[in-house]
Order: structure tokens, then C-alpha cells, then sequence
């Protein structure tokens, strides 16, 4: 393969937003816009990627650095935005010897690497100079239209605020995605002038400039409209994000999982979900969640970055963060699993439980209105309905431990710090203030008293 630099344009801010964040940083699917382009152009293996940058530069250097910390990522600063042609331009110094570019709008979340590879074959095969990528759409409003000439290669491109009502008719847009040798492309843009409506230097000028110079201008036409949805508004924000969740959906019931009204559910773009497991409706799966194998994840339940394992069960209305669930375990419904909490094999959380930074051991169960809270409960224990660990005393945060086999009686309270033994019993209705011993009974119980005939007697007064 040649040496192929990409040049992905987002300097501008992307006024049409009316948002005070550089277009590029809006997120979508989990992702920020400008992190689609980037992984498009790796994907299609082209290694070297200069991002032209210019408002908000600092914010979406980090950004992109974040994200693809290993990637050979150069970034080249605009100064003013005056418009495509001069942002690409910027980026000569950063291209070096590249015999060839491949350059991209950084508002195109959808499109895929298959279609860079496509424009790249589309330029050798018009004679290496420029390729354009278009598509023929229902609604062209908006975007540049491509003119072709009489052998079917593009002659120009107008752009919507300078085209005549007939051109305004042609369905087939350009995507704002090139294909050029880098010399030919730099000394073009080069000449690009301002003379349009909006006063900038348009990158679209150098077809028609390329084609005066006596080269053929190739065209890709994109084998999917989808893929051609530009994010300029927050309308387009929500259609593209839209796309981009029903194409994970798609994609992972080709993998085999099963996913009811998958129009309801929202999986971003680096969360895994293994084969027979089963989503219900309204489930948001976020920030890197992967679940195992034959997991059913019920009704309306919210993962943000959670390990699943195999064999799970999760009953709606869950909610859950920055937590483990390993295999055979089950939560819900109404489970809250808060920061750094893990449910170990086989245990069990059931409605109205909160946990945080806590771990259930294997086979242990807390089934109804439960908080645990800075705690260790060990395998096989029971704790029951009502029991709250108190780990707060306004200041500090204190631990609770509990070992393997115990058992907690009903509305029992924990005041941490304290630990209960190895298979020690805790009596319903317990204040819990001192350690339990391991195999003892701990109760903290008023005696019941009876005051005989007070019914007969309360209504004679
Ligand atoms: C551009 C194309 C249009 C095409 C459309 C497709 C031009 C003149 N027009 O229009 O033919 O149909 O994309 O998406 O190229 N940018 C800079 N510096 C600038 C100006 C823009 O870096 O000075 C960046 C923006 O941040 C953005 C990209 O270039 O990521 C495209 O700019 P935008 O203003 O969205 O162009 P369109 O008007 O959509
Ligand atoms: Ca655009």
C-alpha cells in the first residue's frame, strides 16, 4: 500500500449547533463526534491521521489523545476558519511525503472504512489526481451538489448557497470525503479563490480545478445513504446517533442475540454482548459494559461501564455503575449497584437493594430493601430484607465485614466499623455495635411485655 495520510478537518466550531463545545466533542452513541472519522480512516488501515484543528484546539487534542492514545494522530492548528480549502491546507507541513491523502469533513459519523477503501480505488482508477465520494439522496438540502460530465466523471461541485434552482434539483451530494495524490491536491488549493457566497475557500473548488488541468476527478457513490449523514444541527445530531444505535443493534443480532423492540435500546459503540442473551425493551448499555453468554438483561435496566459474566440474570429497572457481575449471579428488579460494588458467582440482589463499593460473595443473597455500603460479606451468607450497613458518621466512611456462612436477621442494623464471624447469627431487629463472634447469636432486643385487657379497657375510657 502507498503511504496514505488522512487529514480530518474540525476546526470550525460548528456554529450551527448554537453550543458553547467545539462541534467534534458532542457526544453520540457514547463516543464524541470527531472520534467516528478517526477510527474510520484506521480502520481502512491508513496509519498516518492529521486532525486541523482551530476552535477549542486544546479540548480536542485531549480528547482525541484520550481515545486513541497509540495512534499516529498529528494535529495542525487554523488560526481563522476561512473555510475547507484553507483548513486542508494547514495541514500540508504536518502530511510531509505522503504520496497520497485522503481527506474528510469530521462531521460524518456513519461512514465506514469499506468506503474509504472504495474512494481510494476510485481515484487510481480515474488516474490518481482527486476523487470525490457522493451520494444520491432523497433530500439533498444542504450539502454541495456534484455536477458530472458527459463521461460520467465530476466536472464541479456548487455548493447549496450557489447553486441555480436546476442544480439545486440534483440528488447526488458530495460528502465532504476526498481521495488525492498530496502534491496535486496542495498545489491546487493553492489557487482555490473566495468568490462565493460565503466568502471562504472551499475545498470543492479543486475539482474544477483539477478537471481544467486536464485530469480526470473520480467518483465513489456510497453503496448506503446512511452512511452520509452529516451532523451540522442537533436535529442531525439526533438522526445520525439514531443510525448509529439501530447499525449496533443490527450488528449484534447477526451475532446472535436477541434484542425485543430494538428500536427502544440504546448500546453504545464499545459495549460487547455475548451470543443467547436476551435484551428487553428500554435497556441502555454504556461506556465500555461488556456482558457474557445467555444473560437476560430485563426492561428499562441502565449498565454503565459493568462487567457481566455468563449465565446472568438482571431483572428490570436496574441501575448500575462502574460494578462486576459474575457469572449466575442476578440482580433487580430495582437494583441500584453503585461505583466498585461486585456481585460474586451464583449470589443474588433482589428489589430495592443498594450497594456500594461492596462485594457479595458466592451464593450469598440480599433479596429485599437492603444498603451495603463499604463492605465484605463473604460466601453463603444471608442477609435479610431491611438490613442497612451505617458506614457514614457524618465524617468518615467506615467498613463492614461479614463472613462466609452468616446469618442477618431482618432489619437488622450495621454500625461500621464492625465485623460479624464466621457463620454467627444476628437476630431480626439487631443494632449491631460490637464485633459478633464467629458460630454466637447476637440480639439487641427490648423484652416484649404484654399489658393484658388494654384493648376492653382503652374503650371504656
Ligand atoms: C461541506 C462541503 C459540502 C458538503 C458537506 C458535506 C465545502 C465548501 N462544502 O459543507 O460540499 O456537501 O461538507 O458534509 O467544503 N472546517 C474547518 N475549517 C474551516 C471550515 C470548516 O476545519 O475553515 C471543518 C468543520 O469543522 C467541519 C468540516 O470542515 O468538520 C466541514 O465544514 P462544514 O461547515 O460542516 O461544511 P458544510 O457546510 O457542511
Ligand atoms: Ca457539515
Amino acid at each position: 500500500m502507498k503511504d496514505v495520510t488522512a487529514i480530518i478537518l474540525a476546526a470550525g466550531l460548528g456554529t450551527r449547533m448554537k453550543s458553547n463545545r467545539q462541534k467534534g466533542l458532542h457526544s453520540l452513541a457514547g463516543r464524541p463526534l470527531i472520534f467516528y472519522p478517526i477510527r474510520a480512516a484506521l480502520e481502512a488501515g491508513i496509519g498516518r491521521l492529521v486532525l486541523v484543528v482551530g476552535h477549542q484546539s486544546d479540548e480536542v487534542e485531549e480528547c482525541v489523545s484520550d481515545i486513541f492514545p497509540d495512534a499516529d494522530i498529528s494535529f495542525a492548528v487554523q488560526e481563522k476558519q476561512l473555510g475547507t480549502a484553507h483548513a486542508a491546507l494547514c495541514a500540508r507541513e504536518a502530511v510531509g511525503e505522503s504520496d497520497d491523502v485522503v481527506v474528510l469533513n469530521g462531521d460524518l459519523p456513519l461512514l465506514g472504512p469499506d468506503s474509504l477503501k472504495g474512494l481510494m480505488d476510485a481515484c487510481t482508477a480515474s488516474g490518481g489526481m482527486l476523487a470525490v465520494t457522493t451520494a444520491v439522496v432523497d433530500e439533498p438540502f444542504g450539502f454541495g451538489r456534484v455536477i458530472r460530465d458527459k463521461s460520467g466523471l465530476a466536472s464541479r461541485i456548487v455548493e447549496e448557497k450557489d447553486a441555480s434552482p436546476a442544480q439545486r434539483k440534483v440528488p447526488e451530494i458530495n460528502l465532504g470525503v476526498y481521495a488525492a495524490r498530496a502534491d496535486h491536491l496542495f498545489s491546487t488549493l493553492d489557487s482555490v479563490g473566495d468568490g462565493n457566497a460565503k466568502k471562504e475557500f472551499y475545498f470543492t473548488d479543486v475539482v474544477e480545478l483539477t478537471k481544467k488541468a486536464g485530469h480526470g476527478v473520480g467518483i465513489f457513490v456510497l453503496p448506503d445513504e446512511t452512511q452520509a449523514r452529516q451532523v451540522n444541527d442537533r436535529v442531525e445530531l439526533a438522526v445520525a446517533e439514531e443510525a448509529l444505535y439501530r447499525a449496533r443493534a443490527l450488528r449484534l443480532m447477526a451475532e446472535g442475540v436477541t434484542i425485543h423492540r430494538p428500536e427502544s435500546v440504546l448500546i453504545d459503540d464499545d459495549c460487547e454482548v455475548g451470543r443467547d442473551t436476551e435484551i428487553w425493551p428500554g435497556v441502555e448499555l454504556h461506556a465500555g459494559t461488556r456482558i457474557g453468554v445467555g444473560c437476560t438483561i430485563g426492561t428499562g435496566t441502565i449498565l454503565d461501564n459493568v462487567e457481566v459474566g455468563d449465565g446472568v440474570l438482571i431483572r428490570p429497572y436496574s441501575v448500575m455503575t462502574d460494578s462486576v457481575m459474575e457469572d449466575e449471579s442476578q440482580a433487580g428488579p430495582f437494583t441500584h449497584l453503585r461505583p466498585q460494588s461486585t456481585l460474586k458467582h451464583g449470589s443474588k440482589v433482589g428489589n430495592f437493594v443498594e450497594m456500594k463499593k461492596s462485594v457479595l460473595g458466592p451464593g450469598s443473597k440480599a433479596s429485599h430493601l437492603t444498603y451495603l455500603g463499604d463492605s465484605s460479606v463473604g460466601s453463603e451468607v444471608n442477609i435479610g430484607a431491611g438490613t442497612i450497613t451505617c458506614n457514614y458518621d457524618g465524617v468518615h466512611k467506615m467498613p463492614t465485614t461479614i463472613e462466609d456462612g452468616a446469618f442477618i436477621g431482618s432489619d437488622t442494623q450495621l454500625v461500621a466499623p464492625v465485623k460479624v464471624g464466621k457463620d454467627a447469627y444476628v437476630g431480626a431487629g439487631t443494632t449491631v455495635t460490637k464485633d459478633v463472634p464467629d458460630g454466637a447469636l447476637a440480639l439487641s432486643r427490648v423484652q416484649q411485655t404484654h399489658i393484658m385487657g388494654y384493648a376492653v379497657n382503652r374503650k371504656k375510657k
